[in-house]
């Protein structure tokens, strides 16, 4: 059973041992960044170099992203992240720091927020990825993304695709019962332009329940 193939034809052990390669230096680029800056390369490349044994060899990911059914063949080091950007030109999600402290790669998979940079693409096999892109219903605005055109959310938009994508799943996750509730649970949501007092209230407007602090 262990090293059966699937229909994918891809064995769960093959994906075990490359995704187990791939986790380490994903690991490393999250809690060492300073020592991969000081060796001159970002912490990235240390993942990659350090996987690089494997390089060779790819899997096939079938998951469905927005509502759409998606089939790529990819290295099993590559993140959610860069499978969104690179593979299914899905630009909307943010590239910030690329190790798990800006938020701003932030997307839902099977309805739960995730950060997509610290995410290996193999590990949604057959699961359902939601990003900016498929918050809205045609023209219309997701009431989240309104609020925060509403509210003056945003200043540069660099962050905005992830903090809208949390606070989506903020809400409904039930965090928003205070101010500071909401604060504390958007803060791996972060904002250069320092906009937190309008995000907040762009939540506070589409929250159910009181409107006002
Ligand atoms: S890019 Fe993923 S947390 Fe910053
Ligand atoms: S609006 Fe510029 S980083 Fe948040």
């Amino acid at each position: 059973m262990t090293g059966q193939a699937d229909g994918d034809g891809v064995s769960r052990r093959d994906l075990l041992g490359r995704t187990a390669v791939a986790a380490a230096g994903a690991a490393s680029a999250t809690v060492v960044p300073g020592a991969a800056l000081a060796a001159g390369r970002p912490a990235a490349g240390a993942a990659a170099a350090a996987g690089a044994a494997g390089s060779e060899a790819t899997i096939e990911v079938a998951m469905t992203v927005n509502r759409r059914p998606e089939r790529i063949r990819v290295d099993p080091r590559v993140t959610l992240l860069d499978a969104l950007r690179d593979r299914l030109a899905l630009t909307g999600t943010k590239k910030g720091c690329d190790q798990g402290q800006c938020g701003a790669c932030t997307v839902h998979v099977d309805g739960e927020r995730v950060l997509s940079c610290l995410t290996l693409v193999g590990t949604v096999q057959h699961r359902s990825v939601t990003t900016v892109e498929g918050l809205a219903d045609g023209d219309t605005l997701h009431p989240v993304q309104q609020a925060f055109v509403d509210c003056d959310g945003l200043q540069c938009g660099f962050c905005t695709p992830g903090q809208v994508m949390s606070a989506v799943a903020l809400l409904r996750e039930g965090h928003t019962r205070s101010d500071g509730e909401i604060r504390e649970y958007m803060s791996g949501n972060l904002c250069r332009c320092g906009a937190y007092n309008n995000i907040v209230q762009a939540i506070r407007s589409v929250r159910p329940g009181p409107r006002s602090r």
